[in-house]
């Protein structure tokens, strides 16, 4: 799908991959609308890119403001063809930690934001973009954001690594339905990203988990997860994959 002159909603646009992939995409000629709980960050990143680009503050786990957002969008560009998936939490936590089992209610909510709110997105997002006529039968392009967890969780990641193994796994299925409705479905798995979400790990751990990328041994800059989604647009041929953008790391 061309970029110039599509519409993106960019959820988690705030902030770290999800600004990255913003910035991208508007420069390669998308309206941008960046969907985040950050109203100030969000702002000011709209008002730096200019007319094409507006903050709409929305929750992704709420039908409705997920239902306000997209309306938002097609108010004031006609269409949404590109859902970058981006918006997540991390909140780490042992089994079996000094206070006793993980309390339930944190597990869920790491479950509701990063599984159910990436499918509440996806699903009314498509319903929009089914409507559009299309380039080539191409009417849709949809980027969730997995995690490296989902496939080598660490210890305090089960509420994490289940959450992400989720949209990993859901990712074909929904890719085969879409296919129908001529929208594309991929999931970018990343590695370790030097964004906001990493800052607030512990200097020892992130060290840690620097030293187990093979090459390059440094964090990934958040642009280039951005060249990845900018790639899984305008290439057609990628459908129905979870793309692991990684450096290599297999984490232990
Ligand atoms: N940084 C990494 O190394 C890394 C690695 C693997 C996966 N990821 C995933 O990439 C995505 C982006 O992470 P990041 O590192 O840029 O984090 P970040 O914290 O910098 O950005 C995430 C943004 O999502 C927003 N958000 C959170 N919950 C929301 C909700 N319910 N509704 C709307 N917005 C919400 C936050 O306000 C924030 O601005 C997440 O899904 C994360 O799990 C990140």
């Amino acid at each position: 799908m061309k970029i110039s002159g599509k519409t993106a909603i960019v959820t988690g646009g705030a902030s770290g991959l999800g600004e990255a992939t913003a910035v991208r995409l508007y420069n390669a000629g998308a309206n941008v609308v960046i969907v985040d709980l950050q109203e100030d960050l969000g702002q000011a990143l709209a008002a730096k890119l200019g007319d094409r680009a507006i903050f709409v503050k929305g929750n992704i786990t709420s039908v409705d403001e997920v239902q306000a957002f997209i309306k938002a969008a097609v108010d004031k560009f006609g269409a949404v063809h590109i859902l970058a998936n981006i918006a997540g939490i991390a909140k780490p936590g042992k089994v079996l930690g000094k206070e006793g089992p993980l309390d339930i209610n944190t597990f869920k909510i790491v479950i509701d934001v990063n599984l159910v709110g990436t499918f509440n997105v996806l699903s009314q997002t498509a319903a929009v973009m089914a409507k559009n006529e299309g380039e080539d039968g191409e009417k849709g392009v949809i980027i969730n954001v997995s995690s490296i967890a989902a496939y080598d969780g660490q210890v305090g990641q089960a509420s994490y690594s289940a959450s992400k193994g989720g949209v990993t796994a859901m990712t074909l299925p929904i890719a085969k339905e879409l296919a129908r409705s001529g929208i594309r479905v991929n999931t970018i798995v990343p590695g370790i990203f030097g964004t906001p979400m990493m800052a607030k790990m512990p200097e020892k751990a992130r060290q840690a988990l620097e030293n187990m990328v093979p090459f390059p041994k440094r964090l990934g800059d958040p642009d280039e997860f951005a060249m990845v989604a900018e790639q899984i647009v305008v290439n057609s041929y990628i459908n129905a994959e979870n793309i692991r953008v990684d450096a290599g790391i297999r984490m232990i």
